[in-house]
């Protein structure tokens, strides 16, 4: 079975979901993904969502035929979708990484690198700056935030909201 990843953005409804909602968001997703050999990581900024899913091709386009009509999101924006060889995101059949929910270092490093509008990291435009953000979001979610750039003190870095399997 050929497999692909699949990267889209969105808009979250309620603009303040509560912790708990995205945690049993996170959790279920976590639970139909695994079964279905699809990985990723779903990454919260402001309204904003991000969302990449690595898997078989016919999981994967099942699961974004699930996710498109959910009323918890709305203005679907498919950023890429392309065959792969190896996973980027194979470390949780789903994990949670909220951007606002970091220390101030962490949120200053990522807002100076991808720009900021009243505090919320904004999504590039470009692809491989889309890229960098979902990595730098799942080193977030490893728990070692930029081991090699980030200059201020990345020993008290720990994700506070990081869901995984
Ligand atoms: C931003 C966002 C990301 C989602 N990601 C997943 C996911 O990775 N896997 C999944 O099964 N459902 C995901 N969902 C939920 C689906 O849209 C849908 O509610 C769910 O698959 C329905 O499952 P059910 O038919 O078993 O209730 C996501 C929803 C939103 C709003």
């Amino acid at each position: 079975m050929d497999h692909c990843r699949l990267i889209y953005r969105s808009t979250c409804t309620d603009k303040f979901m509560p912790n708990e909602a995205l945690r049993e968001l996170v959790g279920r997703s976590s639970e139909h993904n695994r079964p279905a050999g699809i990985t990723g990581l779903l990454v919260l900024t402001g309204d904003r969502f991000l969302q990449v899913l690595e898997g078989p091709e016919d999981a994967v386009n099942d699961l974004y035929a699930r996710i498109i009509p959910d009323k918890r999101h709305h203005d679907l924006r498919l950023i890429c979708y392309e065959p792969i060889g190896d996973r980027y995101f194979d470390d949780w059949s789903m994990s949670l990484v909220d951007l606002y929910d970091q220390p101030k270092p962490v949120r200053e490093f990522l807002a100076r690198k991808y720009r900021a509008q009243e505090d919320a990291v904004q999504i590039p435009a470009r692809l491989h700056e889309v890229y960098a953000l979902l990595l730098d979001a799942r080193a977030i979610c490893l728990g070692r935030p930029w081991e090699t750039s980030f200059e201020a003190g990345s020993g008290d870095a720990q994700p506070s909201r990081a869901e995984s399997e």
